[in-house]
């Protein structure tokens, strides 16, 4: 195997370093300038996470396209964390939002457009009632409590290394097989070990173990996870954990915020999943803040025998803002125009040209250096070639694709790290392939 020469990677790094303070004067000047009135310099402390010095301030971005305020430009590889799925500002939405916005923005009354959203959801997903929040954290967490209540159970169940946005219950982690606060959880309201259980994915004994203490509420999952590299589930395993928490009295909530990109349906309609309650955030509304949680019949008729409208207001599920007109008219736009399911069609099929030919390229590297770690060896483990899988992948792909789709690469990808997204499906590519050598 190739050995890595650091001193040589120092160099580099510090060439870098200097080329990306000479190129973005500006970024610094407004960097420097928001110190005094930004904490740590930015909107929010997680924007300081990119490579280099400082994070680029933006001017404009279009579609795959971001445009500094040097003057730079850049592919956007990380398209808001999927936040910006479908491009950044489609013309489309772009224009029903600004009509909208003209007409009333947020007025605790519904309009037509949640109809039209809640129809289209029921579509895709199978199931019948959807809710509107601001954000997929809001759904999530929404979701849970709505699972507490009807269930009159305490805890929730979650993957190891999973991520549903900041729900206080999920950043629970398993140390040594100990379920406690996950590494860097700041100020959580208690241990998560007194609300959380922890299982490793995959692992079916575990689940049953977990879910026969019969104070499970509901089981929080990503059909595949998509935060930890991406660990899709073995063969059967959704049948049987939706098998197991049925039997020990458990709701399943799928959070599909990253997974929609398998299909109009998400993994729910592309697999064929059951589950209870179904979240789906972030790309819903093109960047516009919105996000959504939908119910089965049975879930419908438990919230109606024990939540009651005198006190919902004020009962832990809502947000002023939440169901806005805005974020319904901009879910409208994104669902009738951009996500559709000939849209997916197409993209799929690029996408799997592109991971086909990123796993070709591989194969032929031969002896590729591969790097485990040790909370994802079970994500190794999972891993095969099966044709559903890699459409998964494939679907991951989605966001390079989009790429293609609108004006591909006319710019390289600078010193910048806008980067998240692919480096997940390159990574996703590699670990499928430590499968096969590893
Ligand atoms: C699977 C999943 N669910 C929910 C969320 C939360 O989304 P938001 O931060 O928009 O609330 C995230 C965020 O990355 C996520 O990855």
């Amino acid at each position: 195997m190739t050995a890595i020469d650091r001193t040589k990677l120092k160099t580099l790094q510090q060439r870098e370093e200097s080329r990306f303070l000479a190129d973005h004067p500006k970024s610094a000047a407004l960097y420097n300038r928001a110190q005094s009135s930004l904490l740590g310099g930015v909107p929010m402390n997680w924007m300081k996470k990119w490579a280099g010095a400082f994070p680029v301030f933006v001017k404009s971005a279009k579609l795959a396209h971001i445009t500094d305020v040097d003057n730079r430009e850049y592919i956007d590889l990380c398209l808001g964390d999927t936040g910006a799925m479908t491009g950044h500002s489609p013309e489309i939405v772009a224009d029903v939002v600004a009509r909208r916005a003209k007409e009333g923005i947020t007025l605790m009354l519904p309009t037509e457009d949640s109809l039209w959203v809640g129809e289209d959801l029921k579509r895709r997903f199978g199931l019948p009632y959807w809710q509107f929040t601001l954000t997929a954290t809001d759904a999530n967490r929404f979701a849970i409590r709505i699972a507490r209540e009807i269930t009159q159970r305490s805890k929730i169940l979650v993957f190891h290394y999973c991520y549903h946005g900041t729900v206080d219950e999920s950043f629970a982690a398993l140390e040594n097989g100990v379920i406690g606060p996950r590494r860097g959880n700041i100020g959580p309201p208690v241990n998560p070990a007194e609300t959380t259980r922890v299982v490793e994915f995959n692992d079916l004994n575990v689940l049953e173990d977990a879910l026969k203490h019969h104070d499970v509420a509901c089981i929080l999952a990503e059909p595949a996870m998509t935060n930890v590299g991406i660990i899709l589930p073995e063969d059967g395993f959704w049948r049987a954990a939706q098998e197991l928490a049925r039997r020990y009295g458990s709701l399943l909530v799928a959070d599909e915020t990253h997974t929609i990109c398998a299909g109009p349906g998400g993994c729910t309609a592309e697999w064929k999943l059951d589950p209870d309650m179904l979240v789906f955030g972030k790309a819903i509304g093109s960047g516009i803040p919105g996000a959504t949680f939908g119910v089965s019949e049975e879930v419908a008729q438990r919230i109606s025998a024990r939540i009651h409208l005198d006190d919902c207001d004020v009962g832990g599920i809502g947000g002023t803002l939440a169901g806005n007109a805005l974020s319904l008219a901009a879910m409208r736009a994104t669902l009738e125009y951009i996500l559709t399911p000939a849209a997916f069609e197409h993209m799929i099929s690029l996408a799997k040209r592109f991971a086909d030919a990123v796993g070709e390229n591989i194969r032929a590297a031969g002896n590729v250096p591969r790097h485990h770690r040790g909370r994802h060896r079970r994500a190794h483990q999972s891993l095969r070639l099966s044709g559903r899988r890699t459409h998964l992948l494939g679907g991951t792909a989605i966001l390079a694709v989009l790429f293609i789709r609108y004006d591909f690469p006319r710019y390289s990808l600078t010193s910048s790290c806008f980067c998240f997204w692919p480096l997940a499906l390159l990574a996703s590519v590699w670990q499928r392939y430590d499968c096969l050598t590893g």
